[in-house]
């Protein structure tokens, strides 16, 4: 499959600054999805494979929303499409988002993973996704989550001081919000009619724990999407919005879109992010739209919640991010993981020390090969 019209346009610009998202043609025909399933590489929690089903096939996948099930019996015109990710359970967040979507009513939205884990509504944020049955994808907080307790639990979540958010999450949950993350695909390939195909997932292709940013060596972007069909692509992860056209001869040219994060921007702006594509046989326009919310909500929501007893320094450092739109979570994640046992022992300790001596900045999202 390859690409049938001239590719995209990418803008990127900021709330005020909002333009009408007019459809730039609009078209009838069969959507036909095409998306992975592939679960088996889970114990690795960072590798799948590209290979995939035909969505026709997968009927009995029980997470397949009311929205898919909808497009696969019917054709529709589909001319735009808004992509959420990195919700993180920021409800007050993502309902700003969800009305700005329904102002402006796309064909469809798509969530590309992270849906859970951070701030204190994920129970509440799946079931407004539930009842809106935009399709989902697998994102690495999502399958975190999902490890808890099984065979297949990395071992440093045995440590519950170090993950108490992430155990004080999975606690919040009911089984139907279980099921509902279980068997999330890891990406979809979207094919149109009259416009490109897309290609979707959480982090990077054939990784969900790594993902593109505005600054990401063009090389290293390149050698990530080498043998990737779609030349237009897009995830999230990073919480870094960006519209990048990454191109090398003799391997490929693509459009990279990442969407942002609806729960935690990290790029210094705290209005939520997500991405608005509109597209027909000339291509597809992608932009970056940014939603204000009341952030003294998740504040507050941290306390009433027993999130800010209970979730312990991660807790703490991710309601920083949410309110200096700073990776603090991500970076001092990334630091713990390269310090000696000695210091993982007190996690408050830990904390101090990487105050003491950093700040956002250094070490979140490695350009891992
Ligand atoms: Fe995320």
């Amino acid at each position: 499959m390859g690409p049938t019209g001239a590719g995209w346009r990418g803008v990127v610009y900021h709330g005020g600054q909002q333009r009408a998202n007019r459809p730039i043609a609009r078209f009838s025909g069969c959507l036909h999805l095409r998306y992975n399933n592939d679960f088996s590489h889970l114990s690795d929690s960072s590798v799948f494979s590209k290979s995939g089903g035909d969505f026709c096939s997968l009927t009995g996948v029980s997470s397949l929303s009311t929205d898919f099930q909808r497009l696969r019996k019917s054709c529709v015109d589909m001319t735009s499409l808004a992509l959420v990710s990195d919700i993180h359970g920021n409800l007050p967040a993502f309902e700003a988002v969800v009305a700005d979507i329904q102002a402006h009513s796309p064909d469809a939205v798509y969530v590309l993973g992270d849906i859970v884990h951070g701030c204190p509504w994920s129970a509440e944020v799946l079931d407004l996704l539930l009842d809106l049955g935009w399709p989902m994808l697998m994102g690495n907080h999502d399958d975190a989550i999902l490890q808890l307790g099984t065979s297949r639990m990395e071992p440093r979540y045995v440590d519950r001081g170090r993950y108490a958010m992430l155990w004080w999450t999975r606690a919040s949950l009911s089984a139907r919000h279980i099921t509902a993350l279980t068997g999330l695909p890891l990406a979809f390939t979207l094919n149109f009619p009259q416009a490109p195909p897309l290609f979707l997932f959480h982090g990077i292709p054939g990784k969900f724990s790594v993902g593109f940013r505005p600054d990401s060596p063009e090389e290293w972007v390149v050698r990530r999407l080498a043998g990737i069909a779609e030349t237009t692509v897009a995830g999230g992860h990073t919480h870094e919005p960006m519209v990048r056209l990454v191109s090398r001869r003799l391997v490929g040219r693509w459009t990279v879109i990442n969407s942002g994060s609806i729960g935690a921007s990290y790029d210094g702006d705290v209005r939520a992010a997500y991405a608005w594509l509109a597209g027909d046989a000339r291509g597809w326009r992608a932009e970056i739209r940014r939603v204000s919310y009341d952030m003294r909500l998740v504040e507050a929501g941290y306390r009433e919640s027993g999130l800010m007893a209970s979730g312990g320094v991660m807790g703490e450092m991710f309601l920083r991010s949410v309110l200096s739109a700073l990776p603090w979570v991500s970076d001092f994640a990334w630091w713990l993981r390269e310090q000696p046992a000695d210091v993982l022992v007190d996690i408050r300790r830990a904390q101090q020390a990487y105050d003491a001596a950093y700040g956002p900045g250094h070490w979140a999202f490695p350009y891992v090969s």
